[in-house]
């Protein structure tokens, strides 16, 4: 494939004119700034580059909770904005997982993520047991669409909403903002089952003190603490409720939430009732409860046709590859970030043919509807043609 020099410098031509397309689109702000690597730095099990980020250092932070404060070994500035997440690449017991941790770091801060043991949980107990300064984690990003770029001009009213390890993109959000933005306000309702689950207390305490009557923080705590001024309960519907009208939340704020499923889905009920519209709300999910994963798929290689119009290039696709595995296999620069259906960078749509996808991810209703799929969790079940964006 690609050996004439026509067809080089057709495809050279058609990289250029994708790359000026998505720079536009980031300097109009319609796309998440996205890691394009050119070529797979170092030829591995997978067909996608990652960098390789040093962890400086351990912060324990619940009994539970570990902080990793991270910088890229390559010196490279790891550049995000708050609500961003990384995806690691974690090898446990010979096997390679991935998974997102948001940037729990300030703006300006040392980048960092937080990661909290879940139950069963293989790369969150590895990580929260075994990690120590000197590892190095192979990672894709950040990207992600939820929060946002401070303004100094803005006037914001926030509302956020976590629960349990939830808390990690909003404290991140909530110190950016209250750094960056001085006529900015924000609330933060945090939901946890005791005292001693609460990452990031004594932070969250001096951001208080801080910052005033710009930073409120309510507590929800199943199991008060004489130690811990906290409403009881359980933050679901009911407490949210009472919530939303004791503290006198506005139905225009703009609410951003990240917890448990179930939390979620209460906290969009409540606000939702509550007249708030503007939600914006971050899922990750165990790959346990993602479905799609473990799809039937076709036992035998199935060609793939990318391109954009006429200019196309066809791949057989190995079963189980993606979308994007394949075509940068065949050495199509196709653009991603996370690689794990979080960010939107990798979105192609499907002319023809049919895909299994991860669910669920964060595709628009409107995306879909158009026939788009994300290239990094989309793998072809028959013969499929792809337009690239
Ligand atoms: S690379 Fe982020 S959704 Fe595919």
């Amino acid at each position: 494939m690609f050996a004439s020099p026509e067809r080089a410098l057709r495809r050279r031509l058609d990289q250029a004119r994708r790359d000026l397309r998505m720079v536009a689109g980031t300097l109009r702000g319609v796309r998440p700034p996205v890691t394009v690597p050119r070529r797979p730095k170092r030829p591995g099990r997978s067909a996608l580059g990652t960098r390789s980020l040093r962890v400086d250092a351990v912060i324990q932070e619940t009994r539970d909770a570990v902080t990793l404060r991270l910088s890229d070994v390559s010196g490279a500035p790891l550049r995000f904005h708050p609500g961003q997440f990384l995806s690691l690449d974690v090898v446990v017991g010979g096997r390679r997982h991935r998974r997102a941790y948001s940037l729990s770091g300030a703006l300006g801060a040392p980048a960092q993520v937080t990661v909290k043991r879940v139950p069963g949980g293989v790369v969150s107990s590895h990580l929260v047991e075994t990690a120590q300064a000197g590892d190095v984690l192979a990672a894709f990003g950040p990207a992600g669409r939820f929060g946002f770029a401070p303004d100094p001009r803005a006037e914001r009213r926030l509302l956020l909403v976590a629960g349990g390890s939830g808390i990690t993109p909003l404290v991140s959000l909530a110190e950016s903002v209250l750094a960056a933005e001085p006529r900015s306000r924000v609330t933060l309702l945090y939901g946890n089952r005791r005292a001693e689950d609460v990452i990031f207390r004594e932070r969250l305490g001096a951001l208080a003190t801080r910052y005033g009557a710009r930073f409120r923080i309510c507590h929800v705590l199943e199991a008060p603490a004489a130690d811990l001024a906290s409403t009881a309960g359980r933050l679901g519907r009911e407490r949210m409720d009472e919530r939303l009208r004791a503290l006198g939340i506005e139905h225009d704020v703009e609410a951003y939430v990240c917890g448990p499923t179930d939390m979620m889905e209460a906290v969009r009920a409540a606000l939702e009732g509550h007249g708030i519209d503007r939600i914006h709300e971050e899922r990750f999910q165990r790959p346990e409860e993602r479905r799609g994963a473990g799809a039937a798929l076709p036992t035998e290689p199935v060609p793939v046709s990318f391109g954009e119009g006429d200019v196309r290039h066809t791949a057989l696709v190995a079963p189980g590859d993606t979308l994007l595995e394949a075509g940068r296999k065949a050495g199509l620069a196709l653009p991603f970030s996370c690689a794990m259906g979080g960010c939107g960078a990798c979105r192609v749509r499907l002319r023809k043919g049919a895909v299994a996808m991860e669910e669920p991810n964060c595709l628009s209703a409107d995306e879909r509807s158009a026939g788009d799929v994300l290239a990094c969790v989309a793998r072809p079940t028959e013969a499929c043609e792809v337009e690239l964006p």
